[in-house]
């Protein structure tokens, strides 16, 4: 199938490397042309210009940082009038109001939508193990889900355009306040003087682990959080978008809030690009 993918970023350059890998034609657009550079030597075209791409494509992935973004690069005014026939295929995260809004405008320029966000990382999209959840209809699922399987190894489809969106912010919500108690507990640990190792022995026996606390642990410990596999700045864009949707649904949301805060300090200084493991210097600084 010949293929394009919109967004050569954390996650988009492994998938690039998957898409190749089962033995597709791919055309690669990114905003930073040179980032997409590197990516030639592997079999993928790199596009001038999103009108390039699209023409010569039957589908397109989006693999772009957020609602603006996708607007910016698919439906400006140039981009739209080749989305006819094609098929957009929306996988990074954004909330259901904005997919749904972005589905109607393909639909509008005579192109066909849905969306795939994933859960995982870049270790996941590398593997091709990426928990893929679709909200499509169930046509499109049955047209498409194989094509997916590049990505994860079992596509799920969760309702129509919306509803995987909803799914994967439910999700994505948790990872904030987790890894916040988590750092907290840490860093309280520490100060008291107490083993850390012997702290995560107990933990991991209990109820209250989550794998998530052992795959921060070291860059906790270390205060290493280059090298993102998740930047703060993402993290917080998922929770304003959570936030954002929850605002309509009379829902008490004081406490996501407190952590949007938490984070908003971490951005502040300086930790957007990196990890989100960086709450941790954040609540449990070096110097008292
Ligand atoms: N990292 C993860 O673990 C993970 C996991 C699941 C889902 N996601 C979601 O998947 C999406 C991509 O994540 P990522 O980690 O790959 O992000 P990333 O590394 O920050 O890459 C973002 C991509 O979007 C492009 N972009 C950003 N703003 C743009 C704009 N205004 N116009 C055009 N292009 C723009 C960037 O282009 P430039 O290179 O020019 O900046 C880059 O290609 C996000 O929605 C993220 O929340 C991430």
């Amino acid at each position: 199938m010949k293929v394009a993918l919109f967004g050569t970023g954390l996650m988009g350059r492994p998938m690039v490397e998957r898409i190749l890998g089962a033995n597709h034609q791919l055309v690669v657009f990114n905003r930073t042309r040179e980032k997409a550079e590197p990516l030639k030597a592997l079999g993928a075209g790199i596009a001038k210009s999103v009108r390039d791409a699209l023409r010569s494509s039957e589908c397109v992935i989006l693999m772009l940082a957020d609602g603006q973004a996708i607007r910016e690069v698919l439906l400006s005014p140039s981009s739209r009038t080749e989305l006819s026939g094609r098929t957009v295929i929306q996988m990074g995260t954004i909330s259901p109001t904005e997919s749904i809004a972005i589905n109607t405008e393909v639909l509008n320029a005579g192109g066909d939508y849905f969306e795939a966000p994933v859960f995982g990382s870049i270790a996941e999209a590398k593997e091709g193990t990426l928990i893929l959840m679709v909200g499509a209809s169930p046509e499109q699922f049955e047209r498409w889900s194989a094509f997916i399987t590049c990505f994860g190894p079992a596509p799920l489809l969760i309702g129509p355009v919306g509803d995987a969106s909803a799914l994967k912010l439910a999700l994505n919500q948790l990872i904030a306040p987790l890894t916040a108690a988590f750092a907290l507990s840490l860093g309280f640990v520490q100060r008291k003087g107490i083993n850390v190792d012997l702290f995560m022995k107990i933990l991991r026996e209990t109820a209250l682990y989550a794998p998530q606390f052992d795959r921060k642990f070291e860059r906790m410990i270390a205060r290493n959080h280059s090298n993102p596999a998740f930047p703060t700045k993402h993290l917080a864009k998922d929770i304003d978008l959570f936030l954002g949707e929850t605002g309509s649904m009379n829902m008490e949301t004081a406490g996501l809030e407190g952590i949007r805060r938490l984070v908003a300090i971490t951005l502040d200084k300086g930790y957007a690009g990196e990890d989100y493991s960086s709450l941790f210097d954040i609540i449990n600084p070096e110097k008292e």
